[in-house]
């Protein structure tokens, strides 16, 4: 179902000393004033999942994994998998990240194989995809954007779809204060939908929400978030200051 929604990606930041006192920010900040319906997710490193999912268990607050693999156990040194996630009472996980597709080489078809690990252990997903900054200079981006979802999501079902959460990401704007223009963001956001209505009809795609991530601040949340296809944001740098990202849900 359609919603509002603002989530935090930490990234590689916070100890659990540091986590602890963020959270603790954001839980005042966010009961204060959380526009009705509004989802708020943070999503921090795996060594503070515990923590984040027992602090958070009685709030509004949810939790979400920035990664998984796709095995469910077995000798993958260093992974982690959706069993243990859900175990932690994490059910939320980012798959897809464009850090972890240039960092890690994680292809589109690995993305599909986690996708569907994630979907058969009850994990909803937030799904980042988006252009390289060449991509958009040769103005390929939409044919980039296109095949990123072909590969990694045009194999599921339509039921499967109201468990993902679809996050476009322009790599160019991503940690580098070049923010997508409102309108350059809901021009991708609206040919994506356009993209799930063809493949699953108008139902489904009018009921996934497609959130922005790429330098959004609080100064420019507002202006991206009134976009009729834009449901919010994934945030990077601005999820790290407690006040910064409850002004940012406060925007929506
Ligand atoms: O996943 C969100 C992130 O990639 C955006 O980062 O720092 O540009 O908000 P930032």
């Amino acid at each position: 179902m359609r919603q509002k929604i603002v989530a935090g990606n930490w990234k590689m930041n916070k100890n659990l000393d540091e986590a602890k006192e963020l959270i603790k920010g954001i839980k005042k900040e966010v009961q204060a004033g959380l526009e009705d319906g509004t989802r708020v997710i943070i999503a921090p490193c795996f060594v503070n999942l515990h923590y984040a999912a027992k602090k958070t268990k009685k709030s509004t607050i949810e939790v979400a994994a920035q990664n998984m693999h796709q095995a469910n156990s077995g000798a993958y040194t260093g992974e982690v998998s959706a069993d243990m996630l859900t175990n932690l009472g994490v059910n939320i996980v980012i798959l897809g990240h464009s850090e972890r597709r240039e960092y890690f080489g994680e292809t589109d078809e690995l993305l599909a194989q986690k996708v569907d690990a994630a979907l058969e252990n009850k994990l909803e997903v937030v799904f980042c995809f988006g252009e390289l900054l060449e991509d958009r200079k040769s103005g390929n981006h939409f044919k980039v954007v296109e095949n990123q979802l072909k590969k990694a999501l045009f194999h599921l079902q339509e039921a499967d779809f109201k468990n993902i959460i679809l996050a476009y990401e322009p790599v160019w704007a991503i940690g580098t204060g070049e923010t997508a223009s409102p309108e350059q963001a809901q021009e991708i956001h609206a040919f994506v939908r356009e993209l799930l209505t063809k493949k699953y009809g108008v139902e489904t795609a009018n009921a996934i929400s497609i959130l922005y991530g790429g330098s959004v601040k609080p100064a420019n949340a507002k202006e991206i978030f009134s976009k009729p296809d834009v449901d919010g944001g994934l945030i990077g740098g601005a999820a790290l200051k407690a006040e910064d990202f409850a002004a940012i849900i406060k925007s929506i």
